[in-house]
Parts: C-alpha cells; sequence; structure tokens
C-alpha cells in the first residue's frame, strides 16, 4: 500500500522542544494531580472554593492547557511537515505497535485537557471520570513508548532517540 504521509529528513527544533516540553509538563501533571482530585471532589459535594488549594488548581489547569496547544502544534507540524522514516529494516509488529501508541498518544493529549475542561468548567461528573480513565490508559502508553525509545536506542541501535534530541541527526533510521 503507497503511503501518502509527507517525509522529512529530521523533526524541527521546535518539534523537538514541544515533545521534551510535553514531556516535563505531565511530570509536573504528575505533581499537582493531589491537588485537582480534592479541589475536583469539593466541588461536586457543592463545598466552597476556599477549602481548595487554587495555586495549585490553577496551575493544573494552566499546564493542562499548554498541554492541549502544543500538542496540536506538534500534530499541525507533523500533518503538513511529516515526520523522518521509520527504520527500514524494522520488523512490521514494532513499526505497527509504535504508529498506534504514537496515535493513541496524540489522542489522549487532546482528550485529556478537553474532558478536564468539561468536567471543571461545565460541572460534568462523566467527564472527571473520564479523565481518570484515559489518564490510566496514557500512562500505559507512556510506559510502552518509553520502552520503545528505549529497544530502538539499545537494542535496534538506530538513531530514532538522538534524532528526537538533536534536529540534526537526519537519516534512515540506521
Ligand atoms: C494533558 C493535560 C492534563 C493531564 C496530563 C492531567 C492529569 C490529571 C491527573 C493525573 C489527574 C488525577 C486523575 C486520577 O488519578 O484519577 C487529574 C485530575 C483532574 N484534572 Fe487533569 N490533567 C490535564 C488537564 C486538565 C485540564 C485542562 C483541566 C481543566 C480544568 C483538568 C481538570 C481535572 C479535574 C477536574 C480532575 C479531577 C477529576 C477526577 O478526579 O475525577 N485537567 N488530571
Ligand atoms: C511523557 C510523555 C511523552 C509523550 C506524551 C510523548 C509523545 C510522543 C509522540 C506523540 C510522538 C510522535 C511521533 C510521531 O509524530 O510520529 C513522540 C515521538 C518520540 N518520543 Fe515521545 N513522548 C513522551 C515521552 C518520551 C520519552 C520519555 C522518551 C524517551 C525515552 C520519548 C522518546 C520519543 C522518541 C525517540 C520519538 C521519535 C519517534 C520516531 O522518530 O519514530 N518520548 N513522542
Amino acid at each position: 500500500m503507497q503511503n501518502h504521509t509527507p517525509r522529512r529528513p529530521s523533526w524541527s527544533a521546535l518539534n523537538i522542544w514541544m515533545h521534551w516540553l510535553i514531556a516535563a509538563l505531565i511530570v509536573v501533571q504528575i505533581l499537582d494531580h493531589d491537588a485537582m482530585e480534592d479541589a475536583w471532589r469539593n466541588a461536586l459535594r457543592g463545598a466552597s472554593e476556599g477549602e481548595s488549594d487554587a495555586l495549585m488548581v490553577w496551575l493544573h489547569i494552566g499546564v493542562g492547557f499548554t498541554i492541549f496547544v502544543f500538542a496540536l502544534v506538534r500534530l499541525a507540524d507533523r500533518l503538513i511537515r511529516g515526520r523522518p522514516p521509520h527504520p527500514e529494516d524494522e520488523p512490521v509488529w514494532a513499526l505497527w505497535l509504535a504508529k498506534s501508541v504514537h496515535a493513541l498518544l496524540y489522542l489522549a493529549l487532546i482528550l485529556m485537557p478537553i474532558s478536564g475542561l468539561v468536567a471543571w468548567f461545565g460541572g460534568v461528573e462523566g467527564a472527571g471520570s473520564a479523565h481518570s480513565l484515559i489518564w490510566t490508559i496514557m500512562l500505559v502508553l507512556i510506559g510502552v513508548h518509553i520502552l520503545g525509545a528505549l529497544t530502538q536506542h539499545f537494542i535496534f541501535r538506530t538513531n530514532v532517540l538522538t534524532r528526537m534530541v538533536r534536529p540534526d541527526s537526519a537519516g534512515s533510521g540506521q
């Protein structure tokens, strides 16, 4: 089957920066999620805002929204300018696993902020539950993604990881 995805030799510096910023901001969300959960429980039982840690709540919302914007920019960049080729002699199962995990990660990066915003500003309890469920799935995806990146680097010995660190490390992935 012909592949119509545009090709480019390497990731752009902007795309690389955003990838690692998103990863760092997800760590921030891991650190501040307790405060958000508390605030959400308080909101559901109709408690006043004073009982929640407002600063941490706004941090969670601000960081979550920033992740959303960065993910959309990366996705647009990738749809318009494409991505570097996958390694040529990668096993078919590994190629499809990588493609599926990447697509699901983009979906989770978009659905997380949307469900959070709908829960918090719309007061929709189901959206809060969806937010937690997507988070659990996202953790598994991130785990598989990191294992994949390390396998590429240390076992398949390709340049997949280094080209996500340095914009000039082009090549076919070998
Ligand atoms: C990609 C961005 C985001 C990430 C990674 C994230 C992560 C998390 C995590 C880990 C939790 C705890 C869930 C659990 O352990 O069950 C949580 C809870 C929550 N977050 Fe976010 N969040 C993001 C964006 C947002 C945004 C933009 C809002 C908007 C207000 C938001 C609102 C909430 C709410 C209301 C809860 C409590 C939901 C519940 O406990 O059922 N989140 N978030
Ligand atoms: C923690 C949150 C992370 C998220 C949400 C995330 C998400 C993504 C996404 C969506 C792609 C896009 C691939 C594409 O457009 O085709 C990607 C690429 C990549 N990520 Fe991550 N990533 C994260 C963390 C990491 C970490 C910790 C590592 C390293 C251990 C890593 C290594 C890579 C590499 C090497 C690529 C390039 C893959 C390729 O060129 O085929 N990522 N990441």
